[in-house]
């Protein structure tokens, strides 16, 4: 390895059942519900050496257009959805090293619940679970569950630090060597080592300890994505690993070196937690066809305004539909993502709605990276060298085994002939394939 190689991982969103009807999705919109797609995407992730595969949620269907569903369900726009949970578990069997990492929402999930589930993913992949430590951002969501709406923001924060002291305690209410299974003695479990955690805190409380027993990782992995301030706060207490979405490379890297700084801060080695940038590349043969294919990219943004704007609306929680398209896009504030509504807005500057996010909607994540194989290596290469660190998160709102495979059979081995990312695993676990560079 290089003195820089980079950590990569990828975000699936949901089913991805909205490519369906595109080139080179075969029948996607028959086969969506059953596993096929996802275990050939997280064979061929591990194939090619990725740290982990991180499954997106969300637990409603958006209603944020003309306050009705229908934008949403006619797209397929983050819609249909299974529990991730439970796809992780079927993911887990189909592989031997990728980490695979859940995202399980504080509002909907007991501490208790999500301790146990991720604890058991732990177990069952001898290692490899980690969970993506989400408050949830729309009331719809909250709706579903009984609750009007979701507390504000940054209480939700102040709630997911209780939250995530009870899932710690519990993962650690088996100390090391609480099984024995001794033969001669007839022992089993040292009930001594197991323990009761009695939290009683404001907004939960457990009793513990956890049932279904030790994790092989002692911990799994946390991935946490809060971009605001109280949310950057928070992610650099308690993430192995971060999840981000900031434009450019001078951004990326203040965000680094604030995450640093807030980890010190909070008593932590920056080194123990690794923060990922979500791209995605725009790779063809040639770079006249690259260039061809980001074109085509923007052109259909034009002529998809109205679900582009949906999209947007479903994670800022605001209704875009009445909005005057070519006027500048004023001032706007969110219950919701903070963070990715600061973003768009900042981008935007003084250009009209259309303008914004014809832009938001196509530069393709943190940096635009466009080009064969081997130049958008170098572009990677580059960008991280700016940054300082620690790789990216690829994602495909239209995937398919096509445009996997651009990754993962073209775009991979070109990073990897540069020395720039692992060619084998080092480790069974998880955590140490994350910290072993
Ligand atoms: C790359 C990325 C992935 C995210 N994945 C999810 C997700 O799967 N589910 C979810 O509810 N929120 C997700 N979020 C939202 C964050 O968890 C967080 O709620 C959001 O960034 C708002 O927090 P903030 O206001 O602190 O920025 C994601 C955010 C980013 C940037």
């Amino acid at each position: 390895m290089p003195a820089n190689p980079f950590h990569l991982a990828w975000f699936l969103q949901g089913s991805s059942i909205q490519s369906w009807g595109e080139k080179w999705t075969g029948n996607i919109s028959e086969e969506w519900m059953t596993l096929d797609l996802f275990i050939d995407l997280a064979r061929s992730i591990e194939r090619a050496g990725f740290d982990y595969l991180l499954l997106e949620d969300s637990i409603y269907i958006g209603q944020n257009w003309q306050n009705s569903r229908e934008i949403f369900l006619r797209n397929g726009m983050s819609v249909p959805r299974q529990e991730p949970s439970v796809v992780a578990a079927m993911l887990i069997g189909a592989t031997r090293k990728l980490g695979i990492v859940p995202t399980l929402s504080t509002f909907a999930y007991h501490p208790y619940l999500t301790a146990r589930i991720v604890g058991s993913l732990d177990q069952l992949s001898s290692g490899r679970a980690g969970w993506n430590m989400v408050t949830g951002s729309s009331d719809l969501s909250a709706q579903n569950f009984g609750m009007d709406r979701l507390p504000e923001h940054d209480k939700r924060y102040d709630m997911a630090e209780e939250y995530v002291a009870i899932v710690t305690k519990l993962w650690d209410s088996w100390e090391p060597g609480a099984i024995v299974a001794d033969r001669q003695s007839g022992v089993l479990i040292d009930h001594t080592k197991v323990h009761q955690i009695d939290f009683v805190g404001e907004y939960y409380s457990s009793r513990g300890p956890l049932n279904s027993g030790p994790c092989p990782q002692g911990r799994p992995v946390i991935a946490q994505a809060g971009g605001s301030p109280r949310g950057k706060k928070f992610a650099a207490q308690h993430a192995d690993t971060i999840v981000a979405h900031v434009k450019g490379p001078a951004a990326m890297k203040a965000y680094r070196q604030e995450l640093h700084a807030n980890m010190r801060a909070a008593g932590r080695d920056p080194a123990t937690c690794k923060l990922l940038f979500i791209v995605t590349p725009t790779i063809a043969e040639t770079a006249e066809e690259a260039q061809a294919k980001a074109a085509k990219r923007v052109a259909d943004a034009h002529a998809s305004i109205d679900t582009r704007l949906a999209q947007l609306g479903w994670i800022t929680n605001i209704d875009f539909s009445g909005f005057d398209y070519d006027a500048p896009v004023g001032e706007l504030s969110t219950n919701g993502h903070q963070e990715s509504l600061r973003q768009f807005l900042l981008k935007a500057g003084k250009r009209t709605l259309r303008e914004a996010i014809v832009d938001y909607s196509t530069t393709g994540g943190s940096v635009d990276l466009v080009g064969t194989p081997d130049q958008v290596a170098a572009q990677m290469d580059e960008v991280m060298q700016e940054v300082g660190g620690d790789g990216f998160l690829f994602t495909q709102g239209h995937m398919s085994r096509r445009s996997i495979a651009e990754i993962t059979d073209g775009l991979v081995p070109a990073l990897q002939q540069r020395g720039l990312v692992r060619r084998a695993y080092a480790h069974q676990h998880l955590r140490d394939n994350l910290l072993d560079f």
